[in-house]
């Protein structure tokens, strides 16, 4: 049976019936004034009644489009589609990644070092801990200068080359724990590379010194086009500038990431150099994994550490904090109430800070790779939404390019607030942190006016059409009480579980990605005619078009 038959299912959308033409201006005149008298209880306010606090992170759902039926009636949807059994599943390391016949355990990775997990009888928390420790040892050689490139030098700059989850999750914590220190002296200079075109290889290797720079290749198949080949680019780089042996490259600026071991010494890495996990860390889940090394290098592997307990303390309150207390689930099943029952279908993710740059990127593939599906896990077409379309940007550079669409526009968009409360210890009454208190200013302001629309501004219902701000925008507000480690760990570990919640309503498997693997392998057809190798296939005329107005172009 579909989700849609359930009950529940039918329940909301009777009751989207009713919330379609409610305004979120409407459901905040019900709260109590601000101004009422004194004897008048003031604590049932929208903000009392739907904002959720675990301690390090808050959640304000107030500006959601919801009311108390609407989460008593999410809640049953998620009773009936067996929430807490799948998180059971989840967590135990049963094997739900059905399509690919394993567990998903990037759980695993952050449990306390004394944890039991059993996989196959065996405890997989030793493997996670020794994976760590040897992790550990390279983190302390390369902060000690004692790994040395092949002209004696140590090591100062680092290069990670890797491509989808090998590079958004460390790239985007590198940026985002940029203020945590690592160990005194032990700042190195960090550079991602990841285009398979080789346009930011090309761009930074005339930067780097050949003897002091290593290259971490992350790939968890290692058999990634993108990657591999920006490796090779850098190998010969190192083997033109130095005119010494691969063996001696390989060694001493070369490290390997993956779950591929013998596709790592296929290549050339030394065993020692090689870091793995394995394949029940999905590639989009893989930070919390060795493929978190440039994250240890910058923070340190205390600071490492600190992350992989705020996602673990997350763990814990995702699997035992009830319904209305629960920040993953009451995020995932309120993005359900939006996009299946309000219809809205698409998604900003509005970081208030600089540092969380990179967030929105890294969602699109943790969000719309994990349950960008149409087909359920018992492989029948399905006939409903799942993920929306997301995107986003550092909310106070979006104000200045797509927020008039937010505002004015025709769609209906749920946005993601993201900011810290406090930034910038040590620098009190500075003009930087007057900076901070402008960035919070402006997303109060801005999901407020999302919010109300006209009735935010005394008179502005009597402006002219082009000045009118409809509202009726729904968002959420994540604040943070500051970005640490520890804290940024639960914020990334909390949407991994909201990913989780809405793949079990929706009934799609999150942890596979067939939808990028055709594409790969039409890529490689298309190689030939580009290489002048064989006879191409046919192809349909754009294709075929294009192919010889690129190959008469190139014979210029
Ligand atoms: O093609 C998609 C994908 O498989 C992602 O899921 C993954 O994060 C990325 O490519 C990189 O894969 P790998 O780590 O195996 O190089």
């Amino acid at each position: 049976m579909s989700v849609k038959e359930s009950p529940a299912w039918k329940a909301l959308e009777q009751h989207a019936d009713t919330m379609q033409s409610t305004h979120l201006r409407d459901l905040f005149l019900q709260d109590t004034p601000v101004d009422a008298p004194a004897n008048i209880d003031k604590t049932n306010s929208r903000f009392d009644t739907f904002s959720v606090s675990n301690g390090s992170l808050l959640l304000d759902f107030s500006k959601q489009r919801i009311t108390q039926t609407t989460l008593s009636l999410l809640k049953n949807l998620s009773r009936d589609c067996q929430l807490e059994r799948w998180k059971e599943r989840l967590f135990s390391g049963d094997t739900i990644n059905t399509s690919e016949n394993r567990p998903a355990l990037h759980t695993a990775l952050r449990l306390p070092y004394n944890s039991q997990l059993s996989l196959d009888n065996h405890n997989i928390v030793t493997d996670i801990q020794a994976n760590l420790a040897h992790m550990s040892s390279m983190v302390a050689r390369i902060h000690a200068g004692q790994w040395r490139g092949y002209s004696g030098l140590p090591i100062d700059t680092i290069v990670n080359i890797g491509v989808g989850g090998s590079d958004l999750g460390p790239l985007m914590a590198c940026k985002a724990l940029s203020d945590s220190q690592p160990p005194a002296g032990q700042q190195l200079k960090m550079h991602f590379v990841s285009s398979m075109d080789g346009s930011q290889i090309a761009n930074l290797l005339d930067q780097l010194s050949p003897t002091t720079t290593l290259f971490i290749i992350s790939s968890k198949s290692f058999t990634t086009i993108d990657t591999l080949s920006n490796a090779n680019t850098a190998r010969q780089w190192l083997k033109s500038a130095s005119g010494v042996k691969d063996e001696l490259l390989n060694r001493r600026h070369f490290i390997g990431v993956s779950a591929s071991p013998d596709k790592m010494s296929q290549w050339g890495i030394p065993e020692k150099s090689q870091l793995n996990f394995w394949d029940w860390t999905g590639g989009r889940y893989s930070l919390w994994s060795a493929i978190g090394l440039p994250i240890a290098l910058r923070i340190g592997m205390s600071g490492f550490k600190e992350m992989l307990s705020g996602a673990h303390a997350m763990d814990e309150h995702f699997k035992n904090a009830p319904f209305e207390e629960n920040l993953p689930v009451q995020l995932g099943m309120i993005g359900i109430w939006n996009i299946n029952f309000l219809n809205i279908h698409a998604h900003a993710i509005l970081p208030y800070d600089g540092r969380l740059s990179h967030l929105p990127a890294y969602l699109e593939q943790l969000e719309m790779e994990s349950n960008g599906k149409s087909a359920n896990r018992q492989g029948n077409s399905i006939d409903y939404h799942t993920c929306p379309i997301l995107w986003g940007e550092i909310g106070p550079n979006a104000q200045h390019a797509f927020y008039q669409l937010l505002h004015q526009g025709t769609e209906s968009v749920m946005c993601d607030f993201i900011t810290p409360a406090r930034r910038y210890d040590g620098f009190e009454n500075t003009e930087l942190q007057q900076q901070h208190q402008l960035s919070l200013a402006n997303c109060l302001a801005q999901s407020r006016l999302l919010a109300l629309g006209d009735s935010a501004i005394e008179g502005n219902d009597k402006a002219p059409i082009h000045k009118r701000y409809r509202g009726n925008q729904p968002s959420t507000t994540v604040l943070i009480d500051e970005l640490t480690p520890y804290s940024f760990g639960q914020l990334i570990a909390l949407y991994e579980h909201k990913v989780f919640v809405q793949s079990v309503i929706w009934e799609v498997n999150p942890f596979d990605q067939w939808g990028v693997e055709l594409g790969k392998k039409m890529a490689t057809e298309l190689l030939k005619p580009l290489l002048n190798e064989d006879a191409p296939a046919t192809f349909d005329s754009s294709t075929t078009g294009l192919l010889n107005s690129i190959l008469s172009l190139q014979t210029l």
